[in-house]
């Protein structure tokens, strides 16, 4: 069995009642709004926001059980990180998810912006609801910063100036931020104190600054293999981490020739091979796998520091999973 279904088996019955809580936020009685949110959760993806919370509330339970607020901080984060997904691909002109057509592509971008607001708002309305505001609060301060990463990240790309600091800040704001939030919001589901909270964040943090990392690599492989499309990050001009470094060791003249081809790519389709090249050469792909791997050990020492179970080996078993990932 793979690492992510041993941790979905360990999970199995804090999942199936996530899953209850997925179903019930995903229903509508307006058919064709309802098969959009069917087609969401027929193509959908690892899940692995949901797991890393129910992990932390479990890591974190005093009574060896986690309550229904860990199934609302499940339901809310992946319901954020759906709408989010679905946002994203308007933006990147992306028309492929799951290996099945994007929602934009099959639906169109006018009804993909609005079923990612209303998945959205049905997120904060569930939260509302609940009478849960600890946790709707903790959780839904994320979504400004995850915002914050899109609009940077376009600026960056509209300008190709990317630097070490500014490709750390973006991918924080638009994917760590989120990771973090899982692992805070599980602990405070099960009443953490702010300390704990806290650390439980950071390693979400470290685990979500090492996910964007592979996320960018794997945009070098295949879609048969991600289910995405390849070479989305160049074809919108967006410098990742590989050709970032291999930036870093060019001078002014081949900066400035690379920029030139990142600037084209997208409508002459050529100079991806280029690209490809430089970035092998240099070695690009090993150096990010330490940058990767330097973010992981940090996770994994924090969660050392946790007290033996079955959930704490999960964790650590999710930084080796999230290091090794093909899509
Ligand atoms: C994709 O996240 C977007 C990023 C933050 C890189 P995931 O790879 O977790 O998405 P799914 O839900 O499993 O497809
Ligand atoms: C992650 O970045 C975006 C979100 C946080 C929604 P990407 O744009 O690289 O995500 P993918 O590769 O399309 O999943
Ligand atoms: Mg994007
Ligand atoms: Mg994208
Ligand atoms: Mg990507």
């Amino acid at each position: 069995m793979d690492t992510l279904s041993q941790i979905r088996d360990l999970l199995s019955k804090d999942l199936s009642r996530y899953e209850d809580f997925i179903r019930l936020a995903f229903k509508h009685e307006e058919d064709f709004i309802a098969e959009m949110l069917d087609y969401l959760i027929e193509h959908r993806g690892k899940g692995i926001r949901p797991i890393l919370a129910l992990l932390m509330a479990n890591i974190h339970s005093r009574t060896g059980a986690v309550s229904q607020r860990a199934y609302l901080v499940a339901m809310i984060v992946e319901m954020l990180h759906t709408a989010s997904l679905v946002h994203d691909d308007i933006i990147d002109n992306a028309e492929m998810r799951h290996g099945a057509d994007s929602v934009n592509a099959r639906y169109g971008s006018h009804s993909a912006v609005v079923i990612g607001d209303y998945i959205l708002a049905k997120a904060f309305s569930s939260g509302m609801e609940s009478g849960q505001f600890d946790l709707v609060n903790y959780i839904t301060r994320t979504l400004k910063t995850l915002c914050e990463g899109e609009l940077i990240q376009t600026n960056v790309s509209n300008s190709l100036d990317m630097t070490r600091d500014k490709y750390y800040d973006i991918i924080y704001r638009k994917t760590a931020s989120l990771l973090g939030t899982c692992c805070g919001a599980g602990a405070l589901a099960s009443g953490a104190d702010h300390t704990a909270v806290a650390v439980a964040r950071q390693i979400g943090d470290n685990l979500g600054m090492a996910f964007q990392i592979k996320d960018d690599l794997l945009d070098y492989a295949p879609s048969s293999q991600t289910g995405k499309p390849t070479c989305a990050d160049l074809k919108e001009h967006k410098i990742t981490l590989p050709l970032l470094l291999v930036l870093e060791e060019a001078t002014p003249e081949e900066q400035s020739a690379i920029k030139d081809i990142v600037r084209t790519i997208a409508e002459t389709g050529e100079g991806i091979e280029k690209i490809y090249a430089l970035v092998e050469r240099a070695d690009a792909v090993s150096h990010s796998i330490e940058v990767m791997e330097s973010y992981l050990n940090a996770a994994r020492s924090m969660i050392k520091t946790y007290p033996e179970s079955p959930y704490r080996d999960a964790m650590l078993s999710l930084c080796d999973y999230i290091g090794k990932r093909s899509f």
